[in-house]
């Protein structure tokens, strides 16, 4: 059984706000009696995709467990690279972490400059590499973007753009478990070309249906941050979502 601790989107721009949410989340990862196999991080990271932002993040960020990263559509490579990975360089920021009995394959699905996902050539063919070299090891896909509609229109707008690119692999490879995303700052399950798709919930806010609030963009930023811990047993994904108060 591995467990991975999942938190996404917090949004660090320099204000208390994200800087004291996103410390409360790292801060309950690194409190918990037992290690974790992985933290997970799907992206937007730094809210303007500055270096010092970035820097307050890696700082937070950085923990006892393992830990692997992804940018969302608010990160910029070349800084995020530089800061959270120190190398240089601004194509895809695409990582791999094996774990015994387990492949976790981060995908970087941004567009610069756009808010939308797409995951570009060079990133479908990192991603076939992954895995095609250790075909009997179960796999979980990470991004920033959900490849599929959660029926909230602001996020659905801007998904990924090629999904269909995403399906092909994961029905090439059938070691593919799940799949798992940010971008949304909603907890929510679906699923995507037969696999269990789990969306992350936000930590720098959480993002209601348009019935739930009658406001242009239904974002509430008084819930509390929240994390998903996925248990990963018998190739089967569970997901338990948990407010961070
Ligand atoms: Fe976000």
């Amino acid at each position: 059984m591995l467990i991975l601790a999942h938190v996404s989107d917090v949004h660090i721009d320099g204000s208390p706000r994200s800087i004291d949410r996103t410390r409360s989340v790292m801060r309950r990862l690194e409190n918990l009696p037992g290690p974790l196999d992985a933290v997970v991080v799907t992206g937007d990271i730094a809210d303007n995709g500055l270096i010092q932002e970035y820097e307050i993040a890696r700082e937070l960020l950085t923990t006892r467990h393992p830990t692997i990263i992804c940018p969302g559509n608010h990160d910029a490579r070349s800084a995020f690279r530089k800061v959270m990975l120190d190398e240089d360089g601004d194509g895809p920021v695409n990582q791999v972490l094996r774990l015994d009995g387990l492949t976790v394959a981060l995908c970087d699905s941004s567009v610069p400059g756009r808010p939308e996902g797409f995951l570009e050539d060079e990133t479908i063919a990192w991603l076939r590499d992954v895995l095609a070299e250790s075909p009997e090891t179960p796999a979980i896909i990470g991004m920033h973007h959900p490849p599929v509609s959660l029926g909230i229109p602001y996020v659905d707008a801007i998904r990924l753009r090629n999904p269909e690119r995403l399906e092909e692999i994961v029905r090439q490879y059938p070691q593919v478990a799940a799949v798992i995303v940010g971008h949304a700052h909603t907890a929510a399950s679906t699923t995507f070309a037969g696999l269990p798709l789990s969306v992350a919930p936000g930590v720098v806010s959480t993002l209601l249906l348009d019935q739930e609030l009658d406001i242009p963009v239904p974002v509430d930023y008084d819930l509390p941050p929240q994390i998903a811990i996925h248990v990963f047993d018998e190739g089967r994904l569970v997901t338990h979502v948990r407010p961070v108060l």
